[in-house]
């Protein structure tokens, strides 16, 4: 072989093993993003690495992050920031599952979603609310499934803009609506929805009774609400460092103004009137972990990473995603952690009742 076929024929096997790297082994499980389509959402690609900079400030100051009115937009910046992530490297859906033996994480994830649906006993063609609703997965099976009309809300308007795009291309925009707004204030009159559910968001709400009071508000009488409820659970011991360290982790990776204890959630449920119908941590056994996913997913963590490197370096992706993307994946060790140790659960749920209106006499 003359020296130019073998510099063509390394050039080429470079070039298709670069393109197998990047848009093959690269891309999303359900191609919901590419890795060269990696962005830092509504927010200007030069301004990415500031605002990743302005994110973690807020820890430096922990006084702001108790003040309730900064939460929303710090939340807002931190989704800008990771929605492509998200669903480059982990889906539609950005919540926990258990595992299902035999079931893909894609079946137990969508398995978990109509269970949520399944607990509000709502009919085809009454309205839901999905409050904290992503970029809109749950909200896209839970419709298929139940045949409900969907409204999401999310304080995020990249997340939207992703949700809307998403339900369309899913042939369910016809279910499923999407507002960008504040789930502490929702531009939605008084008794308007059939039924609502909320999936590993209200966790980012610095008081809980301010969102479930205005779920309450929304809902109509005599309807259901089911929440998953980020908790540390009765194994978290406060004045153990290991326990404090794993907890804050989880915080500061999932822009969190704090997490709360399991044995808060019914008594804020019933403070804001609802009726209390039942309580279950879903991570609890026999459910199988659902922190098992991020453990296996740590090569391809590891195979990304090395992949977000090479696209910031060469000015594909915004400057700024490389430290995004590590924070993701300490984030992922702490949260493996909290799993591991049972100290903390993404999925407990509650679920309640709105009581129904006294009959006049
Ligand atoms: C972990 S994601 C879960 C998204 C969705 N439930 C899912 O499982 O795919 C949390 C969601 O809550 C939303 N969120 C957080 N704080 C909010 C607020 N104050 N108002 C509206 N949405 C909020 C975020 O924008 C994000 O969409």
């Amino acid at each position: 072989m003359d020296t130019l076929t073998l510099v063509c024929t390394v050039s080429l096997l470079g070039a298709g093993g670069l393109y197998w790297f990047v848009f093959i082994l690269g891309s999303a499980e359900q191609k919901g993003k590419r890795a060269v389509k990696l962005s830092g959402g509504s927010i200007e690609r030069e301004h990415v690495q500031e605002e990743y900079n302005q994110y973690w400030s807020f820890f430096r100051k922990p006084k702001e992050i108790e003040k309730a009115e900064n939460v929303p937009a710090f939340v807002d910046t931190f989704y800008n920031l990771v929605t492509d992530i998200y669903e480059w490297g982990w889906g539609q859906s950005f919540h926990f599952s258990p595992a299902i033996p035999g079931k893909s994480n894609l079946e137990s994830t969508k398995i978990h979603e109509q269970m949520a649906v399944d607990l509000i006993n709502v009919k085809p063609g009454q309205k839901i609310l999905d409050a904290g609703c992503g970029v809109g997965g749950p909200m896209r099976a839970i419709a298929a499934h139940s045949g409900c009309n969907v409204v999401g809300i999310t304080i995020n308007e990249y997340q939207v803009s992703r949700a809307k795009a998403h339900n369309k291309k899913a042939g369910l925009d016809h279910l499923c609506d999407v507002v960008c707004g504040n789930f502490l204030e929702m531009p939605f009159e008084d008794e308007c929805f059939d039924g609502a559910y909320s999936i590993e968001a209200t966790c980012h709400a610095p008081k809980l009774e301010d969102v479930y009071s205005e779920i309450f508000r929304v809902l109509k009488p005599g309807s259901l609400y089911v929440s998953y409820e980020w908790v540390t659970t009765e194994l978290y011991r406060g004045e153990d460092p290991e326990h404090v360290e794993v907890i804050h982790g989880i915080e500061r990776g999932d822009a969190l103004p704090g997490l709360r204890s399991y044995s808060d959630i019914a008594e804020v449920a019933k403070k804001v009137g609802f009726e209390v119908v039942k309580e279950k941590d879903l991570a609890k056994p026999p459910a199988r972990p659902w922190w098992s996913r991020l453990k296996m997913g740590r090569i391809a963590y590891w195979r990304n990473h090395i992949l977000v490197m090479v696209l910031e370096t060469i000015g594909i992706a915004p400057k700024g995603t490389v430290d995004v993307h590590e924070m993701l994946f300490k984030t992922a060790d702490y949260l493996t952690r909290g799993g591991e140790t049972g100290i903390f659960s993404p999925m407990h749920m509650i679920l309640c009742k709105k009581p129904e209106k006294p009959q006049e006499s």
